[in-house]
């Protein structure tokens, strides 16, 4: 979706209402977030700085602006100096560095705490206006998935260092390039069945497996460049997510729908997945230590298992995409366009020669 500037209030001039030569640093911004809102930046007529670790790897950001409008700068989340620089005469800063599973090499208290907290000091330091934090839904300091500890431990630091930030919250993702439908869709590519997870007997009410409502990647980036654009949302903490819960085997059906896989959805106990997630993830941590050796990323971690397993929906407590003047786009009407990936060659074809014969 589209949203236009919004106003700054009056006698506030800490938003950065008037976006002609404004600039912006994004951390993260060659990812699947990132990408969507470099460009929805750029259409409203902000200078964007990304800074990424690897350049070579984010000029694809580039086409997103008119020529010179995006411009890509080196920048470590662990490296003080590289962040001053990257924030040096921005106007604003948005985050949005984050890891789904843990390394040897970055773990989620360096990337989702003192990254945070190094780019909220940084941009504190110089002098910038505004701050959007990107954090997740579900952060919580007593949560048994530490990503989601380490994301509230990381929200606490950003308003330490840069206390009128707004944190963002969104739920699960779901985009062209998503990891969540595009997975399952891949799933039921690959296997005979797609299966989920529960704690339930599946076919008892309740046994569809955890509840999720996933926001669309252009409401999240609509309401990240609304929450750097008007100073009403100073000092927030905002939850997105989208206008409808499912549970896991709702989300099986929408992936069976439209890949044309007709596949068995079969709901699992937990530790199906629990214990080939550990076993994987000892064996992981005795080949990162043999340095050459470069890793895909895990299928499922034990913490991914642990997040799973609590789902993810809105609190209700807080404020979400309505409070930016976003109307929640479903998953039905954006999913269709990017999961027919996944569907039977033949199928694809039968459906473009009937579109064909009318
Ligand atoms: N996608 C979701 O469903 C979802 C849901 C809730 C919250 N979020 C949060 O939203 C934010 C963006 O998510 P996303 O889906 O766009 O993630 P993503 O596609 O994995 O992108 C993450 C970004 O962070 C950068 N990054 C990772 N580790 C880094 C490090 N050590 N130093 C510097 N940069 C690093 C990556 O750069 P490289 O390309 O160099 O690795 C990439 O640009 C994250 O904070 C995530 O936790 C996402």
């Amino acid at each position: 979706m589209s949203l236009k500037a919004l106003p700054e209030k009056d006698g506030d001039t800490s938003g950065c209402g008037d976006m002609a030569d404004k600039l912006i640093t994004i951390f993260g911004g060659s990812g699947f977030v990132g990408r969507h809102l470099v460009r929805t930046l750029a259409s409203q007529g902000w200078r964007v700085r990304v800074a990424v670790r690897d350049i070579r790897k984010a000029h694809f950001l580039k086409p997103a602006g008119d020529l010179g409008q995006i411009a890509l700068v080196p920048a470590s989340i662990s490296d003080p100096a590289s962040i001053a620089a990257a924030v040096e005469g921005a106007d604003a800063v948005i985050s949005l560095v984050g890891i789904l599973y843990e390394s040897r090499k970055r773990t989620f208290e360096t990337v989702h705490e003192k990254g945070a907290e190094l780019v909220a000091r940084a941009a504190m330091s110089a002098g910038v206006r505004r701050l959007v934090h990107v954090s997740a839904l579900g952060a919580n300091a007593n949560s048994p998935s530490s990503y989601a500890r380490s994301k509230a431990a990381g929200e606490r630091a950003v308003a330490t260092a840069f206390p009128s930030a707004t944190i963002i919250r969104p739920s699960v993702v779901f985009g062209p390039e998503d990891g969540f439908f595009n997975r399952f869709g891949s799933i039921a590519q690959k296997l005979p069945v797609l299966p989920f997870f529960t704690d339930t007997i599946p076919h008892l009410p309740g046994g569809g497996g955890p509840k999720f409502q996933p926001v669309y990647v252009g409401d999240v980036a609509a309401a990240i460049t609304a929450a750097v654009s008007d100073p009403h949302h100073l000092g927030k903490t905002y939850e997105l997510v989208g206008p409808r819960v499912y549970d896991m085997r709702d989300i099986m059906q929408i992936v069976n729908r439209e890949t044309m896989r007709n596949r068995a959805i079969v709901g699992l106990p937990y530790l199906a997945a629990e214990i080939p997630a550990r076993i994987f993830g000892f064996i992981r941590t005795l080949v990162e230590k043999i340095p050459p050796v470069s890793l895909r990323a895990p299928f499922l971690t034990p913490d991914q298992v642990a997040l799973l397993r609590l789902g993810n929906v809105a609190s209700g407590t807080l404020p979400g995409l309505e409070a930016f003047g976003i109307t929640p786009t479903a998953a039905e009407v954006v999913v269709p366009t990017y999961l027919k990936r996944f569907r039977p060659i033949q199928q694809t074809k039968r459906l473009r020669l009937q579109h064909r014969n009318g």
